[in-house]
């Protein structure tokens, strides 16, 4: 034995453990636990989507395999379900992840790439800049008063029936109050078209079905303009956008045009949104044709959301009869002491019970991302992995990764032992942990994060 023969063993050696390096930091998303999959052409995306309780598998899953785990999509792909704070919030504010899924061809189909939901890059930052004006603190309180005449329409409608499915009304409420805030307009001005074809929008991009998960797995592979032209076949689900494309459009004109008008004019413009983005002396202006392709999506944006969430919160409130006593003493009180104006920061139980609610009930509790890029996600907490532990996930350009919100709003670690249960006292006392900030309220990620962050938040808040 010589030097020569140690030599040869030492890189044989070296060799065999920089390949194993390489291939278990290429294969890290298969080496992550995970459920075995049911069958081939869904993998778990009827389980993931179509439970018979929200989150039946899925929290399962997550006490079984922790923050970060693998599941199967349709056609044995593999995908990521994450809900560790830290990946999260990367993943959200890293451009190295894009959009992923139908529901983003969907509303591409039916607003376009001048909406601020479609925009993408320079473009999305101009629109959101100036779209922002009427969503900053300031601008939000100065809607209370449509916010207020609202919800008096609602409860007189409600004082005239003992029992009733709030949810239609909650649907029409929201519409008309971003409509009056936004727009300047009530519901009625929108038109008995555009309010029948809404109902049909809102049905349509809120409901899951097993066709819409084949199509979801699909659509990362068709071009957008094969989209674009499948928009013309004859189905019921593609007419409703077609008209709602064509009604939107002349909605908009008709609003915007009344708007640029009375500004030629020097009219006195009022308090709306739209009114004060056409006035010749706003900063970041949008052109009459900006403005007409944000009026769909703005619209639609802060109807289902919030009606969903006032809903949930309802039900809560039945279920809790002493919540319900509590919330009203508050609520009466803190009214009496500030001579009848709402003042929201003077009610802790209500701010705690708003953000109890949409902890429980976000409104997208999955969210679908794709890796643009060759990347690494940091991890929180570390998770098991068939090779160790890992702190962080090396995943390849094309990766799939499932956010999960809801997930994330239930772990045990953040939110406490009792996180699936609806306790607004978490938030008065302060037992929750505080670790790495997500989100723009609350550590909650209702409303994303990064550079899509929910434009509406605030005006949603104070419309709870
Ligand atoms: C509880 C109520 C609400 C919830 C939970 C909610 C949630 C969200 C979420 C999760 C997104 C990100 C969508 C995505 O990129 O995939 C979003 C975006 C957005 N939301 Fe909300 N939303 C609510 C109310 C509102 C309201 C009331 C408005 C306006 C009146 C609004 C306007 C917007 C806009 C304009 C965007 C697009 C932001 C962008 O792409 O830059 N939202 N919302």
């Amino acid at each position: 034995m010589d030097f020569t023969v140690y030599a040869i063993a030492f890189a044989i050696l070296v060799s065999i453990l920089t390949m194993r390096f390489v291939l278990r930091e290429q294969n890290a998303v298969q080496q992550i636990s995970g459920p075995p999959s049911p069958s081939w052409p869904f993998g778990h995306m009827l389980q993931l989507m179509l439970p018979s309780q929200y989150g039946d598998y899925e929290f399962q899953w997550l006490k079984q395999f922790g923050s970060v785990y693998r599941v199967k999509g349709c056609f044995g792909q593999d995908r990521l379900v994450v809900a560790d704070p830290l990946a999260l919030q990367y993943i959200l504010g890293s451009s190295a992840f894009g959009r992923a899924g139908m529901l983003y061809v969907i509303l591409n189909l039916l607003y376009r790439e001048r909406s601020v939901i479609d925009a993408q890059g320079d473009e999305h930052r101009r629109i959101r800049a100036a779209l922002n004006a009427g969503f900053t603190a300031t601008a939000v309180r100065e809607y209370e008063p449509v916010f207020q005449k609202v919800a008096e329409s609602i409860s007189k409608k409600l004082e005239t029936c003992a029992r009733t499915n709030i949810y239609p009304l909650l649907i029409s409420a929201t519409l008309d109050a971003t409509s009056q805030a936004i727009l300047g307009h009530c519901i009625r001005d929108l038109g008995e078209d555009f309010i029948a074809n809404n109902t049909q929008i809102v049905e349509l991009t809120a409901t899951q079905s097993t066709t819409q998960i084949l199509l979801d797995a699909l659509s990362v592979r068709f071009p957008l303009w094969l989209w674009r032209a499948m928009m013309y076949l004859p189905t019921t689900a593609l007419k409703a956008m077609r008209e709602g494309r064509y009604l939107t459009d002349q909605l908009g004109r008709r609003i915007v045009g009344e708007k640029l008008d009375a500004a030629s004019k020097g009219l006195e413009m009022n308090d709306d949104l739209f009114s004060r983005l056409v006035d010749p002396d706003t900063p970041d202006k949008l052109s009459g044709d900006d403005l007409v392709a944000q009026i769909g999506f703005i619209l639609i944006a802060g109807q289902e959301t919030t009606a969903n969430a006032i809903s949930f919160g309802l039900l809560e409130l039945a279920k809790h009869p002493d919540l319900q006593d509590s919330l009203r003493a508050e609520i009466t009180s803190a009214v009496d002491a500030s001579a009848g104006a709402v003042v929201y920061d003077n009610m802790p139980l209500l701010n705690a019970f708003i953000k109890e609610t949409i902890r429980l009930y976000p409104a997208m509790p999955l969210v679908e991302r794709v890796a643009l890029q060759d990347t690494t996600i940091p991890l929180a907490g570390p998770i098991t992995s068939s090779t160790g532990d890992m702190r962080y996930i090396h995943v390849a350009k094309g990766q799939h990764v499932t956010l999960g919100i809801a997930a994330y709003q239930r772990l045990e670690s953040r939110w406490g032992v009792d996180a699936h249960k609806f306790n607004p006292s978490r938030w008065i006392d302060e037992t929750m942990s505080r670790r790495e900030s997500v989100g723009p309220y609350a550590n909650l990620l209702s409303f994303l994060g990064g550079s899509r962050t929910c434009l509406g938040w605030r005006f949603a808040i104070l419309e709870m």
